[in-house]
């Protein structure tokens, strides 16, 4: 509705043309050109905030004049305390020179805090509209004298107070304000204007009015909840719900900053369901046309123990970047990972330009550790890059740093998230008394059904900071530790005090530290491609040898990656199995590390059972045909191992005996070891199941000699086991079989009597 409006406006004003405009008297216009409009602003530096106000103010055409730009500023800290009389100075000095210019509209407006969600031809309707000289911004709050408010006029609806971010109105009534200006730099802009507005006969000859129901300008201190993002097809707007106003200037005054980054990452082309991200690719950097790659360093955090560390390490490695512009700095806080670095150490240190490593044994505070990573790449004039990494963070993307780099932004991460889960590395929002809140844009962002690069408040376990920026806007060091009382951190620090409150979703700022952006500066994220994914590393035991075994159920895709062969998929998608004898189904079903691993993990508990017919852990106490074997209920590990069964034997069960829908259940689990010093085969025996597996740990003829199954009933033997690969065979009626020896060697096997 707002476009067709403006659209009959200009073309009506396009076909009346000039000459009728002119006929009516200058003092009331039917419309006012588009190039009667002048934009002052007062910036000081181009921070990030300056250059999105640019960026919509060009794309709707708006002719900028940048006031005091590189000038100190000297206005005071607005927004905490008092200040801005700088913008005013800088402001009397210019009218003076556009003073006479009658039918002039000046438009001044903030600029680091503030976006353009309409054209100039809406707000020069709209101040016709308004039918006064000149139109304040209005607010719900009075600032900064509240002993004031009685002198206020009072009205029946709408803001009361007069904002100074925004004012609009004729060149010469404006100049007759602000040449009234003879305070300092740091007095109060806003207490001038509104001083000058509360005199009745002032705001009578100069002609002055608040713009109660944010038709032209929304401050969004204490109006947060009155706005909402409009989509259009082509712009996004932001929609005064109180007034049922479609606002032209945004203005993130006060402690909305973060809000205004929230809207700015829409409005008014910067993301909309019809095109996606708008600007995405503005300031890209084609790393594939630089002479060299540039020198990132590394900082990699393994501040708890964390599971699938060396499929970490691995990833890493596997990063496509060239490793001699990579240097390596890894904070490990863990005695139980020294035998992983130490591993991934010697492989690798040839490898990156450097490798450092910091151990438990310096006992650094996690923030200590940040700080060191930080300092290493602030220092060296050479690193232009800071990549810092979490150990909970699984980059299956090898990408990665190229996309970050390529994006050239100050600080920008990459989305990961828990699989399947809406915990992720960022918040998308603050509530206004700096605790966790969830954005209305967070679940879309986080499942991808929004793609971008997104201005986030907060994020944590991975990102990309420029070596510059360290050097330059986050020179001040320490960033990361808690005791000295930064205001940052201590935001942080009640945010971990409201753990209770925090919504499931959130990462936790205990379990580390959560990068905010420095004043001024945009953090970003990015979810434009799927990067990887963030690991739990809760309920982790590090008691058992192999712990990675034991969760199946806390990360399941890391599991399945590790743990599960690499073809076992393709038992269902190609028939990827066979049968050797009758009825005996044969696949893969474990990796070469998960054989590996549960032999190790019983040959370190140790205690085989000898193949005795009493057995003290069964029912009864007798086995009638007993192995040498540990059972999985031994190392704790029954609950996994059906867990095993469950998700990923029952499928092929289902295949290869349709109709048959297996229990999942088993009582006896067990590994059992075969070698001629020992127990070297089995009897002939059928099993207490309905169906039984046995998958083969290690390798014929590498690990052991001999060995295999013969099924008596078939004349049917299979000599050649392949390690991971499983039988499956029925039990207790038809299957009759028997262990044949193991001549050298040690063979082991993992059997279940499944369904008993
Ligand atoms: C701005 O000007 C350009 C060039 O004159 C034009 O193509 C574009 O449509 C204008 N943008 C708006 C929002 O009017
Ligand atoms: C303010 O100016 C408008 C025209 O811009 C005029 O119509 C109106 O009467 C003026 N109001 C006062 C109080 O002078
Ligand atoms: C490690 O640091 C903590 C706190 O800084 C201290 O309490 C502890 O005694 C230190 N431990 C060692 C072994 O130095
Ligand atoms: C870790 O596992 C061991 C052995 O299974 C068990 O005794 C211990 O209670 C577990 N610890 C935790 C914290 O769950
Ligand atoms: C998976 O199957 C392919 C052929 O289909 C084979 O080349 C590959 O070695 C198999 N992987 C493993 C781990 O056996
Ligand atoms: C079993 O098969 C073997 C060859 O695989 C054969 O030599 C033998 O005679 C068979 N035994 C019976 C009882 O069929
Ligand atoms: C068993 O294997 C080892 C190593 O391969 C070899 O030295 C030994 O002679 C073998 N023993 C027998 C009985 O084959």
């Amino acid at each position: 509705m707002e476009y067709l409006r403006f659209c009959l406006l200009v073309s009506c004003w396009m076909k009346l043309g000039s000459s009728i405009l002119s006929a009516n008297a200058p003092q009331t216009p039917a419309v006012i050109p588009k190039d009667k409009l002048l934009v002052l602003t007062v910036a000081t530096e181009e921070t990030d905030g300056f250059h999105r106000f640019m960026q919509t103010a060009h794309y709707f055409n708006y002719t900028v004049k940048v006031l005091g730009m590189g000038e100190p500023w000297k206005g005071g800290d607005v927004g905490r305390s008092i200040g801005g009389g700088q913008k005013v100075r800088l402001l009397k000095s210019t009218m003076e020179i556009l003073a006479d210019q009658e039918d002039l509209v000046i438009l001044f407006v903030d600029s680091y805090d503030l976006i353009f969600a309409g054209g100039p031809e809406e707000i020069l309707r709209k101040f016709l509209q308004a039918n006064h000289k000149v139109v304040f911004a209005a607010d719900g709050l009075i600032w900064p004298d509240k002993r004031l408010t009685d002198k206020y006029p009072s009205v029946r609806s709408g803001k009361r107070f007069l904002n100074s971010g925004g004012i609009i109105g004729y060149a010469p009534y404006i100049n007759r304000i602000v040449s009234q200006w003879n305070l300092h730099d740091n007095d109060d802009d806003q207490l001038f204007y509104t001083k000058i507005y509360l005199d009745p006969s002032q705001r009578e000859t100069l002609n002055m009015s608040l713009d109660h129901k944010c038709q032209i300008f929304q401050n969004l201190n204490g109006a947060v909840d009155e706005v909402l993002l409009k989509f259009g097809t082509d712009r996004v707007r932001v929609r005064n719900t109180m007034y049922d106003s479609l606002p032209v200037v945004v203005h993130g005054n006060g402690n909305t900053k973060i809000y205004l980054n929230y809207l700015g990452n829409y409005v008014p082309n910067a993301w909309n369901y019809e095109h996606g991200c708008g600007h995405c690719d503005d300031d890209f950097l084609d790393l594939s046309q630089l002479q060299e790659y540039p020198n990132v360093l590394v900082g990699v955090f393994i501040e708890q123990p964390t599971p699938f560390l060396p499929e970490f390490f691995q990833r890493l490695l596997a990063l496509d970047y060239p490793k001699d512009k990579l240097k390596l700095f890894v904070h490990n806080n863990e005695v139980y990972h020294e035998k992983h670095i130490q591993r991934f150490w010697e492989e690798n240190r040839n490898v990156f330009n450097s490798f450092k490593v910091v151990g438990p044994e310096e006992n650094l505070s996690q923030g200590e550790a940040r700080n060191m990573g930080m300092d290493l790449c602030r220092k060296d004039a050479s690193c232009d890059y800071y990549f810092s990494i979490d150990s909970d963070v699984m980059l299956t993307n090898r990408q990665t740093v190229k996309l970050l780099i390529e994006q050239n932004r100050k600080i920008i991460g990459p989305l990961v998230a828990r699989h399947s889960k809406l915990w992720s590395n960022f918040w998308g929002a603050l509530s206004l008394d700096g605790y966790y809140a969830r954005s209305e844009d967070y679940v879309d962002i986080v499942q991808r059904k929004r793609v971008g690069v997104w201005n986030i408040p907060f994020m944590a376990h991975v990102y990309l900071i420029k070596g510059s920026v360290l050097r330059n806007e986050l020179k001040e060091r320490n960033y990361f530790v808690l005791e000295k009382l930064d205001p940052d951190m201590a935001l942080c620090r009640n945010a971990r005090e409201m753990t209770s409150h925090r919504e499931k979703d959130s990462p936790s700022p205990e379990s580390f530290h959560m990068l905010r952006p420095p004043k001024g500066v945009f953090m970003y994220l990015t979810n434009r491609h799927d990067f990887g994914r963030l690991i739990s590393t809760a309920s982790y035991n590090i008691s058992h040898y192999n712990n990675d075994l034991w969760q199946i159920f806390e990360n399941p895709v890391d599991w399945k990656e590790k743990y599960i062969h690499q073809n076992y998929t393709q038992i269902f998608t190609e028939n990827y199995l066979e049968e050797p004898c009758p009825d005996v189904f044969w696949f893969p079903v474990f990796s070469e590390k998960a054989c590996d691993e549960i032999v190790e993990e019983m040959e370190h508990y140790g205690s085989w059972s000898g193949g005795k017919h009493e057995d003290t852990r069964i029912a009864g106490g007798y086995e009638t045909v007993p192995t040498d074997d540990i059972h999985m209920k031994q190392i704790g590990f029954d609950k996994e191992w059906l867990h095993f069964i469950r998700e990923f034997i029952s499928p092929v069960t289902l295949k290869v005996f349709s109709g048959y829908y297996t229990k999942a259940y088993a009582v006896m689990n067990f590994v059992v070891k075969y070698t001629p010093g020992r127990q070297a085969y089995l009897r002939p025996h059928h099993d207490s199941s309905t169906f039984t597996i046995n998958i083969a740990l290690n390798n014929k003829n590498a690990d052991f000699l001999g060995g295999g199954c013969r099924f008596h009933r078939y004349n049917c033997s299979i000599e050649s086991p392949r390690k991971g690969w499983s039988f499956m065979h029925p039990g207790r009626l038809t299957h009759l079989h028997e262990g044949l020896p193991t001549t050298n060697g040690t063979r082991y096997i993992a059997v279940s009597f499944i369904d008993p």
